[in-house]
C-alpha cells in the first residue's frame, strides 16, 4: 500500500498524484466501500477526464469478433428465386457463365449453403478496416428532437470510402486463386471502380475500368484514385469496344449508363483470347450481395453490446441492391423467422426501379450480353437523368432484393435529390461528416422515419447504413447550394416504353407466400 505524504519540496503536480493515491487507495477500507462510489466522479474530474457518455456513440468490434461466414438469403427466402436464363430462355447452366466468372465465384453465385465460410486470408486483407464502427447519430436525434435512437454502420473508413471493398476483395482473391491476370469492370460514381483497383494493387492483378462518362466528367478525382493504385480507367461509352461504338453512334454525346459501361467491360473479358481476363460486377449478382452480409452480421453483434436485441426499423440506399442487401439481410432472416422489422430500400425518385419498375426478366447490361435475370428493371435501354447519386442510376435491381420485394419482405421507398442533399446539410451540420449523395438517399429516409417516431412518441431503434463519404462529390453540393439542382420524376410514358421493350423477353412470375 502505498503512504501519503505530501513532500515539501514536491511539485504541485505532485501533490496532484498523491492526491489521486489517496483516491486510489479508499476502496481498500471495505467499510467505506458504499462511499467510493460517490468518488468516482470527483476523480474522473480531478484526473481532468472526461465524463463518459451515458450512451456510447462508438461501438467497436474486436478484430477477433470479425464475422467467419457470410450469411446466403437465398438459403432463406420463403420462395426460391428464378434462375438466370439463357438467351435462348432457357435456365443458365453454372458452366455457361465461365466464360465471365472464375468458377469458384460462380459456385456461390448458385450456392444454397446458408452459411459460406470467409477465407483466413481474406479476413486478413479485411482487417485493414474491418470490423468498422457501429456509431450512434445522437446529434442529429437531439437536432430532430426525436425519440428514435439512430445507429449506423460507417463503412466510409474503407481505403476507398465505401462498402464496395467489401466485395472487390473476396473477388479479386478468388480470381486469383483461379489465375485470373486482369479484371475489367464497369463503374458508376467511381466507388466500385476505385475499390477494385485498390483491391487488385493489393493482390497484384491489372484492372480496367469503364467508367459512366457523366461521372468521368463529374468526379474527375475518382479517376486519379483508380489510377494511384494503378487501374486504367476509360470513359464509357468507349471507341474501345464494339458495343461502346455502337452507342457512341447512336448518340455520341450520350452520358453513358451503368448498363452501357457493363456490355463494354464484359466485351472486354470474353474477347480476351488469353483467357486470363474475367469481369467482375461490383454488385447485383448474388455472390456480390453474399460478400456484403458482413456489414449487418457486424452489427447484430454491435447492437447486441448495447442492449439491443433488434432494431425496429433498417434502412439502406440501393444502387444495384448490394448496400442495401449487406445490411439488411441478415436482419431479413430475423423477419422470416417472425421478428417484427420495417427494412426499406431507398432509391433516387428519377430512377424508380424498385417502386416504379417492372417485375420481369431483363438483361443487366445495355447490349443484352449478359444472362436474363428475374428482378424489378426500368428496361436495359433506360438512360438515367444525370443527378449526383451516380451509383445509384442502375435500370434493374439485385434478384434477391427483387424477391425480397415481391414477398413483401422490404418495402422500397423514393426520395428525389433536394431532399436528399437537404438531409445531407443537416447530417454535416450535425453529425460532421461529409456523406455520398448515394447515402444521402439513406439519411433522408432515416430523418423521414425519425420524425415520424417523434410524431407518434415512439422510442425506435433506426438502423442504417453509411454507405461511403463524399469527399469526392463535392460538386455535386456545390450545385445544389447554389440552388442548381433540380428534382426530376420519371414520366408514366418511359415506364410504358420499358413496358413495350420487355414485352419481347421472358416473364418472371411474381411468386409470394401472402405472409407479409
Ligand atoms: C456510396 C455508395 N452508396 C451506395 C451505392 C449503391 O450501391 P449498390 O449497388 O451496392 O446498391 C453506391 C454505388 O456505387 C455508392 O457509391
Amino acid at each position: 500500500m502505498g503512504t501519503i505524504t505530501i513532500n515539501e519540496m514536491a511539485s504541485p503536480s505532485a501533490i496532484y498524484i498523491s492526491a489521486i493515491d489517496f483516491i486510489d487507495i479508499m476502496p481498500r477500507f471495505s467499510i467505506l466501500l458504499p462511499y467510493c462510489y460517490l468518488w468516482m466522479p470527483f476523480k474522473i474530474l480531478i484526473k481532468g477526464d472526461v465524463m463518459p457518455l451515458k450512451t456510447p456513440v462508438k461501438i467497436y468490434l474486436n478484430e477477433d469478433e470479425i464475422p467467419r461466414q457470410w450469411y446466403n438469403l437465398a438459403a432463406d427466402l420463403p420462395t426460391p428465386m428464378q434462375p438466370p436464363l439463357g438467351p435462348d430462355g432457357n435456365p443458365l447452366s453454372p458452366e455457361a457463365l465461365g466464360a465471365v466468372f472464375p468458377m469458384n465465384l460462380i459456385e456461390q453465385e448458385v450456392s444454397q449453403e446458408r452459411w459460406i465460410n470467409i477465407p483466413d486470408e481474406i479476413i486478413e486483407l479485411l482487417y485493414r478496416w474491418r470490423p468498422s464502427p457501429l456509431r450512434r447519430a445522437v446529434y442529429l436525434e437531439k437536432a430532430l428532437g426525436t425519440p428514435a435512437k439512430i445507429y449506423y454502420k460507417d463503412e466510409s473508413v474503407s481505403p476507398a470510402g465505401s462498402h464496395k471493398p467489401n466485395t472487390a476483395i473476396p473477388q479479386v482473391w478468388y480470381n486469383k486463386q483461379f489465375g485470373t491476370k486482369t479484371i475489367t469492370t464497369e463503374t458508376g460514381a467511381g466507388q466500385w471502380g476505385s475499390a477494385l483497383a485498390f483491391s487488385c494493387s493489393l493482390m497484384g492483378l491489372k484492372c480496367k475500368i469503364f467508367m459512366v462518362r457523366i461521372s468521368f466528367e463529374q468526379k474527375p478525382f475518382r479517376k486519379i484514385m483508380m489510377e494511384t493504385w494503378g487501374g486504367k480507367c476509360i470513359a464509357s461509352p468507349s471507341s474501345e469496344t464494339e458495343a461502346g461504338k455502337s452507342f457512341l453512334k447512336k448518340d455520341p454525346n450520350t452520358p453513358g449508363s451503368l448498363g452501357i459501361a457493363i456490355s463494354e467491360a464484359v466485351e472486354a473479358a470474353v474477347t480476351d483470347k488469353s483467357g486470363t481476363t474475367k469481369y467482375a460486377l461490383g454488385s447485383v449478382l448474388n455472390h456480390v450481395l453474399l460478400h456484403q452480409t458482413i456489414i449487418g452480421l457486424e452489427a447484430k453483434k454491435q447492437l447486441q453490446k448495447v442492449g439491443i436485441k433488434k432494431p425496429d426499423v433498417v434502412i439502406a440506399c440501393a444502387g444495384g441492391g448490394s448496400n442495401f442487401g449487406g445490411l439488411a439481410f441478415p436482419f431479413v432472416a430475423d423477419k422470416i423467422a417472425g421478428a417484427n422489422i420495417e427494412i426499406i430500400p431507398v432509391e433516387p425518385a428519377s430512377c424508380p426501379t424498385m417502386t416504379r419498375g417492372i417485375f420481369t426478366y431483363d438483361f443487366g447490361d445495355s447490349a443484352g450480353m449478359t444472362p436474363l435475370l428475374p428482378m424489378h428493371t426500368l428496361g436495359h435501354n433506360f438512360i438515367p437523368e444525370p443527378i449526383h447519386a451516380g451509383g445509384l442510376r442502375y435500370h434493374g435491381m439485385a434478384p434477391l432484393v427483387s424477391q425480397a420485394i415481391v414477398e413483401g419482405l422490404v418495402k422500397p421507398r423514393a426520395i428525389h435529390q433536394s431532399e436528399c442533399f437537404k438531409a445531407a446539410l443537416k447530417w454535416a451540420n450535425t453529425e460532421g461528416m461529409i456523406i455520398a449523395p448515394e447515402t444521402s438517399h439513406a439519411v433522408a429516409a432515416v430523418i423521414q422515419e425519425a420524425l415520424k417516431a417523434k410524431e407518434e412518441g415512439k422510442e425506435k431503434v433506426i438502423l442504417f447504413n453509411l454507405s461511403g463519404h463524399g469527399h469526392m462529390d463535392l460538386a455535386g453540393y456545390s450545385k445544389f447550394m447554389e440552388g442548381k439542382l433540380s428534382d426530376w420524376e420519371l414520366p408514366q410514358k418511359n415506364i410504358e416504353a420499358a413496358e413495350a421493350e420487355l414485352a419481347g423477353l421472358p416473364k418472371a412470375k411474381a411468386v409470394k407466400t401472402g405472409k407479409w
